[in-house]
């Protein structure tokens, strides 16, 4: 698979493309050992890329947030559309996958990466990472079922961590540390509600950016794939607050 040289180098946070054409221009910039004279010329993934005769470190790994449309499954293949199919070529050709995954009806945050160990250790349940999701609902929620929900109920043989929840009428928002199947809108379930739209607002550390619309991503930069790395693990918090009208 062959890259753009300008790409490459503002990937691997040697230049930005913008310097990497004028660096082109002045000869600074060899492939396996020829000067080429524009940043527009590709590479391959085992070729040498330097700058003044210092070969460079290419980037490994690669980190995207997406904001999920509805109709597509977080999966490398399905019968259907996957997430990677919002990929462009170049991008899906790295070898990506999504960090867990979004119901196909469920819309939002989803990290696409090809870092295996760190997406191991993000959707480990011992690091307890937090996750937002803005809910709609069928009915209005009561205090009282926030509450249950909030505590924890039975599931998977097991009961659910503590859920931070906000709500307002039949929406609001809910932070839950783990990640079990369809695990909001089972806790909905619960309590005799049902959820009619969800979408992941945050994902540990990172916010969805809002200026993305549904199925668009980006690469994530370096401060926000740094603080994806340092995972604190957080106490449960039994909480919730209901918001002011
Ligand atoms: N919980 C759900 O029920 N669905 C999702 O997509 C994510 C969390």
């Amino acid at each position: 698979m062959k890259t753009r040289i300008d790409k490459i180098l503002s990937e691997s946070n040697i230049m930005t493309r913008s310097q990497a054409r004028e660096a082109a221009k002045k000869g600074r910039i060899a492939v396996n050992g020829a000067v080429v004279r524009s940043s527009d010329e590709k590479a391959e993934e085992g070729d040498v890329i330097s700058v003044d005769g210092r070969p460079i470190e290419r980037r490994r790994f690669f980190y995207y947030m997406m904001n999920k449309p509805a109709g597509y499954v977080c999966a490398t293949e399905d019968n259907g559309p996957t997430v990677l199919d919002l990929l462009s070529p170049g991008d899906k050709a790295r070898g990506l996958f999504p960090v867990g995954r979004l119901d196909k009806d469920t819309v939002g945050l989803i990290i696409i990466t090809n870092d295996g160990a760190l997406a191991h250790e993000l959707l480990s349940p011992k690091k307890h990472v937090s996750k937002t999701y803005f809910f709609r609902l069928e009915h209005e929620l009561i205090s009282r079922d926030a509450d249950i929900l909030s505590a924890g109920i039975p599931m998977d043989g097991g009961t659910t961590k503590p859920a931070v929840i906000t709500f307002e009428g039949r929406e609001g928002t809910i932070a839950v540390t783990e990640g079990k199947f369809h695990q909001i809108k089972r806790m909905f379930g619960h309590v005799g509600n049902k959820v009619t739209y969800l979408k992941r607002i945050s994902f540990g550390p990172l916010e969805l950016d809002s200026s993305l619309a549904e199925g668009e991503y980006r690469i994530l930069n370096a401060e926000e794939t740094e603080k994806l790395r340092i995972q604190p693990v957080s106490g449960g918090i039994m909480q919730y607050e209901q918001s002011k009208a």
